[in-house]
């Protein structure tokens, strides 16, 4: 069996590590096409050194742009190496303009789609990676979903025959790397200057374009993090970088300290190393409460509904307007046990033993 990955941004990325180990571990041909939708070092290259993946077979450098152009510059790009490669599925992660354009291009030319990370829902019709789940879903042969609720979404829409239940991949790469970093392997996170990694901190993330994107709301959260009383280490995208420079807010204000984003084991070290998550971000979300760590999610819904449970996760959509937001992002680890709606670690080797057999 040949597979051809395609991924393209960061949490691609991370989610590749442990298909391309799984692979590894077999006699198919695995082959990675980088779309090349991020490009800075700090959110692809780290990513492959950091995490053991192959180096790309293909790049295609399709580089930023709005949604048409870059949705439809992977789109052409993909025809030729379809073409030359032939193989028997393409697999297309999460929820990117990579994805979407990714298992387009298979489709039209008659190549299996699988989709890994099928059957998320945010219902937010709004944001951009709602459209790209929802149609990677409907164009895919085979759903690979994480959890029962995503087999539930996906059998809502008539999808049930062509989904399976494989767990989470991203299960299967945190729950390694925080026994690497447990065991003492000497990864000490770069967090910003003004951190002192010894002392409480909280650890943020902002880079949704909901939330970036409208210059009065990114100021209110900016101000809302900048007012918490314990020091919060932001982790900037550089969407996030590039968006608070055009409307000139500062990322380093008050409790607020701005640096870059963190390699794979490091941002598990850092998240190790804080006493909260606050982030926009769906990946660190699932971090946080796979790591036991308490998590403010700053959007009004969640496509990880399981992490709400016991109050690991809460959503605030509106932080400068919440009166309760000093202490529900200061708040201590919930002392309920977390279940295990992820899965058990296992799900790369389950996802190729499905395509495998398919
Ligand atoms: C994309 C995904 C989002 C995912 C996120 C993870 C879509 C629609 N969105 O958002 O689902 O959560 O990746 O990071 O696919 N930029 C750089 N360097 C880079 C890449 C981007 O400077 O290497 C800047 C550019 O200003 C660019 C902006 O970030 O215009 C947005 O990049 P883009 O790839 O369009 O989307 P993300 O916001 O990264």
């Amino acid at each position: 069996m040949k597979v051809l990955s395609v991924v393209g941004a960061r949490p691609q990325l991370v989610k590749l590590a442990p298909i391309a180990a799984a692979f590894a571990e077999t006699e198919h041909q695995h082959v990675i096409v980088h779309t090349g939708q991020h490009y800075d070092a700090d959110l692809s290259d780290v990513f492959f050194t950091g995490l053991g993946i192959p180096d790309p077979d293909v790049h295609l450098g399709v580089g930023s742009g709005s949604h048409g152009v870059q949705t439809g510059s992977v789109l052409s790009a993909m025809d030729p190496v379809l073409e030359r490669e032939q193989p028997d599925w393409v697999l297309v992660y999460g929820d990117t303009n990579s994805t979407l354009a990714g298992a387009v291009a298979a489709v039209k030319q008659h190549i299996r789609v699988a989709h890994l990370e099928a059957g998320l829902r945010s219902f937010n019709r709004r944001m951009p990676e709602e459209h790209n789940r929802v149609l990677t879903d409907h164009a895919a042969d085979l759903l690979l979903c994480p959890t029962e609720e995503a087999m539930r979404h996906v059998a809502n829409e008539g999808l049930a025959e062509r989904s399976v239940l494989v767990g989470d991949v991203m299960v299967d790469v945190c729950m390694k790397v925080r026994d690497d970093v447990l065991a003492g392997a000497g990864i000490r996170p770069e967090l910003p200057a003004g951190i002192d990694p010894d002392q409480p901190y909280l650890l943020a993330t902002l880079h949704r374009a909901e939330n970036t994107d409208d210059p009065e709301r990114l100021a209110g959260m900016l101000e809302a993090l900048a007012s918490l009383p314990v020091p919060v280490a932001l982790l900037a995208h550089p969407r996030l970088v590039s968006r608070a420079e055009k409307f000139g807010l500062k990322l380093t204000q008050g409790a607020l300290h701005s640096g870059r984003p963190l390699p794979y084991a490091g941002m598990v070290a850092a998240v190790l190393g804080s006493a909260g998550v606050v982030t926009d971000s769906g990946g660190l979300q699932k971090e946080a409460y796979l790591l036991g760590r308490p998590c403010t999610t700053l959007r009004p819904e969640t496509e990880w509904p399981e992490t709400l449970v016991d109050g690991w996760n809460h959503l605030v959509p509106e932080p400068q307007s919440f009166a309760d937001f000093t202490s529900l992002a200061t708040r201590a680890a919930p002392a309920a046990e977390r279940g295990a709606p992820y899965g058990d670690g296992q799900a790369a080797r389950r996802v190729v033993d499905v395509l495998g057999k398919s």
